[in-house]
């Protein structure tokens, strides 16, 4: 049997259900709301959605603070809504995955709550503890604006507990037998449900062991396998999508064999492209995809310019971190641990020309592309909302006070002045040709037309003009190039002979006649087919 392998031509979109669209008028996003908007993610030309946490829980970290595996949080709706939602959602030809949040619980879980209240509790050993807290000094602490150790005392118990991420967010004990049965049974929950996978939150920091960094240790990734093993068995065709944030090198490991993860998100490209935009030169790009090992035939790598969380720099080095920083975080209020807070129109200067030629990098670079809501629309951030959440404000449907997203005042206010609802909308955007919207729905129509987007190899073209990103993307079966002016300068392109000719230019439609030397206007792209 061939495995499908629609994960590689497929385009995610990513949202969050609390900012999508209020179907009750409480002010807050729900499932039944985003199923009235399945529409506009078809028209706009999305293969895969991608919900971010929808299950109860106190909301501390935004639902990545599971207080029940099993259900859905109120604010969203049923078990039945969902059900409902993943039905139409297939009807439509469309996939939706959720999210799987395997390293922590919230500590107002019920096992946290009966682990800490009795040494003798079946659920202790769902977590990890300590009488010292002195283990595991070597292991890096991620929210580091946020908390200065891994380790919380606990009085109640009487230990200390261990966490990756908030003090809120006990990690959970993968050593323990019962922890890894019960996790596989969430898995299976929702996989029973008709999801069509999972992105797997933070598999990166499953186990912890003396004397390492406890991350990417062989016992986490034979874990991932395990359970890689269950869905292939039990729930053949559903995808795994790692959220490593690692060099090349140790995301490779996600993939194994082709027999752990399907899809992992490439961090270190993401901050790259930013770069390669802040410098007008292409070589930021040419050296990560050099240094990003060759991946199995039945995997994919998932790319993406913004996402929920800061724009993380944790994959770059402390000078091209620096460069960043003062490109594209001027306010110091920008900066979250090592990130930038923002949104992708604003990153760019809210600059058209700008944001469509990161699309198109994104689009035309091998990968599937993560589309983050809102960006569509050039939709920017409020930075009066503490920590991420100045990136998750309501999707913006219309030109009100409440964006067209409910009837009652948002859960969030969303930002004002040039990023205001009154100027960045769906519903100015959808039927106007020259908007934001439109390309990326005739973009993303383009691109399912060829399968060298998904499939292709990549090429460099050996231009002497380092402003210009030229690669040629391909199949047995076609050829592509892709020509990208990184910078807001005109720039000419001596081309090899290769790459002349009559070339069919996929964006308009038209023939366009390619000799030696080419001139892009300032953020100028092309996506070309030559004539033999
Ligand atoms: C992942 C999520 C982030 C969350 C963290 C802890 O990094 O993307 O939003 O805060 O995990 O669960």
């Amino acid at each position: 049997m061939t495995l499908p392998l629609w994960y590689q031509d497929a385009v995610f979109y990513e949202l969050n259900v609390r900012a999508f669209y209020d179907g009750n008028g409480d002010g807050m996003g729900d499932l039944p709301g985003l199923l009235t908007k399945l529409d506009y993610l078809q028209t706009l030309g999305v293969d895969c959605l991608w919900l971010l946490p929808i299950y109860p829980s106190p909301l501390k970290d935004d639902g990545y603070d599971i207080a029940d595996y099993y259900n859905i949080h109120p604010d969203y709706g049923t078990l039945d809504d969902f059900k409902a939602l993943v039905q139409a959602v297939h009807t439509r030809g469309m996939r939706i995955i959720t999210d799987l949040v395997l390293n922590h619980t919230s500590d107002r879980h019920p096992w946290f709550q009966a682990a800490r209240a009795d040494k003798n509790s079946h659920y202790r050993q769902y977590y990890v503890w300590s009488d010292s807290g002195a283990e595991y000094a070597q292991a890096r602490i991620i929210f580091s604006d946020l908390e200065t150790s891994n380790w919380k005392w606990d009085e109640q118990a009487g230990q200390y507990y261990w966490h990756r991420f908030y003090a809120h967010q006990p990690d959970l004990n993968y050593d323990h037998p019962a922890v890894q049965e019960e996790m596989l049974n969430v898995a299976r929950f929702w996989l029973n449900l008709g999801v069509d996978g999972f992105r797997v939150d933070a598999p990166t920091y499953l186990f912890e062991r003396e004397g390492t960094s406890c991350e990417s240790l062989p016992e986490t990734h034979a874990y991932l396998k395990r359970m890689r093993r269950v869905m292939d068995a039990e729930f053949p065709g559903r995808i795994f999508l790692a959220e490593t944030n690692q060099p090349p090198r140790e995301l490779r490991q996600y993939f194994a064999e082709g027999d752990e993860f399907h899809l992992a998100f490439h961090f270190p490209l993401m901050p790259r492209l930013f770069l390669a935009l802040a410098k007008e030169e292409a070589a930021p790009l040419r050296d990560i995809l050099a240094e990003t090992p060759p991946i199995p035939a039945n995997c994919q790598w998932a790319t993406f310019l913004r996402n929920h969380d800061e724009l993380t720099l944790e994959m770059v080095t402390d000078e091209e971190r620096r460069l960043l920083w003062q490109q594209y975080a001027p306010d110091p209020r920008m900066i979250l641990n090592l990130g930038i807070r923002r949104r992708l129109a604003p990153l760019l200067d809210n600059n058209q020309r700008k944001i469509k030629l990161a699309h198109s990098l994104l689009f035309t670079l091998p990968g599937a592309p993560v589309l983050y809501y809102g960006d569509e629309i050039g939709m920017g951030e409020n930075l009066n909302l503490p920590d991420r959440n100045g990136v998750r404000t309501p999707m913006q449907w219309d030109a009100t006070e409440t964006a067209g997203f409910s009837a009652a005042a948002p859960y969030a206010p969303c930002p004002a002045g040039d990023y205001a609802p009154a100027r960045v909308n769906v519903a100015a955007q959808i039927n106007q040709p020259d908007s934001l919207f439109s390309f990326i729905q005739h973009a993303l129509a383009i691109r399912k037309k060829h399968r060298a987007f998904g499939r292709g190899n990549l090429r460099w073209l050996n231009t002497p003009n380092p402003a210009v990103a030229a690669f040629w993307r391909q199949t047995p079966a076609e050829k592509l190039l892709l020509l990208h002016n990184l910078s807001g300068q005109s720039q000419t392109l001596d081309l090899p002979a290769t790459a002349r000719g009559a070339a069919h230019d996929l964006l308009t439609g038209h023939w366009l006649p390619i000799s030696a030397a080419l001139t892009l206007a300032p953020y100028q792209f092309l996506w070309l087919t030559l004539e033999d």
